[in-house]
């Protein structure tokens, strides 16, 4: 059977532009029966930008319970939290040991920080930079190779990482023989890239983002803050380039979609627009909302959930691991 496994990093609350990208496509793959999916909470990725402990655990919490409210299916899909799982950071060194310095150079993430410094005039090109974000490639190549993935959906950003880990996989499979399936990244053509209340891309680097389970009263306002033109009612207006009508299309039909286009058209004032989506939104969202409050209200259950994930994904881990030690020579001397 085909294996796709994807990491969620736990850094703050997951958003609308979140779920319309990665969330909804991987609950509605984790339902087929034809793939074995994994999904994970990234919290040692997320370590490498986050020191703030409560956030940390916080998130961790919010983005479990989000999946679970959502309907991912734990009994499906093996869901599990990273960190429960030593041998996920046994095997980063082990691949640590055979990657190439000149590959981990060419990483975009790396390559984005240097040039930042560069570019602020700083003397030192890695000012800033841990070994955790440049080593970042090679602690997700662990979390792939470990559970022998076929597939990665991701977004565009992280592609090179996955292919990263396909390079890395061949090289072990060379030295040490076919342990590793060799990983592809699978980027959904049709996802949509939701835009945040300023315009730009919705993204919690921005600080533009909707939560996707905040309290009516609050979606309500912070969609009333979403920009708009200054079109009058009654004017025609675009729907390309306007956010409020993306964030319809993510969630609406395209019956609902075509009758929200025909509104523009004819001219309805921003104001009714933003009204009728937070109703649309609010009515969508309310069933799993609730299910939200309920489990963050009783992180004990969602903290067993999650235990119960990792010992699935460990009866998988901890044989393999073994058969990897052996592998490299780190063998019993008698
Ligand atoms: N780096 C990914 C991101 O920022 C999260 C991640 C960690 C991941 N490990 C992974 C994704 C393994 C896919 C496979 O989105």
């Amino acid at each position: 059977m085909e294996t796709h496994l994807t990491g969620i990093t736990t850094t703050g609350t997951p958003h609308l532009g979140n779920y319309a990208g990665a969330i909804r496509p991987a609950i509605a793959a984790s339902r087929r029966s034809d793939v074995q999916s994994f999904y994970f909470l990234a919290d040692y990725h997320a370590l490498v930008k986050n020191q703030d402990p409560q956030a940390l655990q916080r998130s961790s919490l919010e983005v479990a319970a989000t999946w679970l409210a959502l309907g991912l299916d734990t009994s499906k899909s093996i869901f599990y939290r990273q960190s429960d799982i030593p041998e996920i950071p046994e095997l980063t060194w082990l691949l640590t040991t055979i990657t190439a310095k000149g590959l981990m150079n060419r990483a975009h993430a790396y390559k984005a920080a240097v040039q930042a410094n560069e570019e602020s005039g700083d003397a030192d090109p890695d000012k800033g930079i841990t070994m955790g974000l440049f080593s970042y490639p090679v602690l997700m190549a662990a979390d792939i190779l470990m559970f022998k993935a076929h597939r990665v959906p991701v977004g565009r950003d992280q592609k090179q990482h996955v292919e990263m880990a396909r390079d890395i996989a061949q090289r072990f499979n060379h030295l040490f023989g076919e342990h590793f399936v060799l990983p592809e990244a699978v980027i959904a053509p049709n996802t949509a890239v939701l835009s945040g209340l300023d315009g730009r891309k919705m993204s919690k680097s921005y600080n533009n983002t909707i939560p996707l389970f905040v309290p009516a009263s609050q979606l309500k306002k912070l969609i009333m803050r979403i920009k708009t033109n200054s079109l009058e009612p009654g004017q025609p207006k675009e729907t390309t380039g306007s956010t409020l009508f993306e964030i319809y299309q993510a969630f609406a039909t395209p019956d609902e979609t075509a009758a929200l286009a025909a509104r523009y058209a004819a001219g309805a004032g921003w104001g009714d627009l933003k009204k009728e989506l937070f109703e649309y939104l609010d009515a969508h969202l309310a069933e799993a909302r609730g299910n939200y409050e309920r489990l963050i209200a009783d992180p004990g259950h969602v903290e067993q959930v999650l235990k119960a994930g990792a010992e699935r994904a460990r009866s998988l881990s901890v044989p393999f691991m073994k058969e990897l030690r052996h592998a490299v020579g780190l063998r019993p001397v008698g």
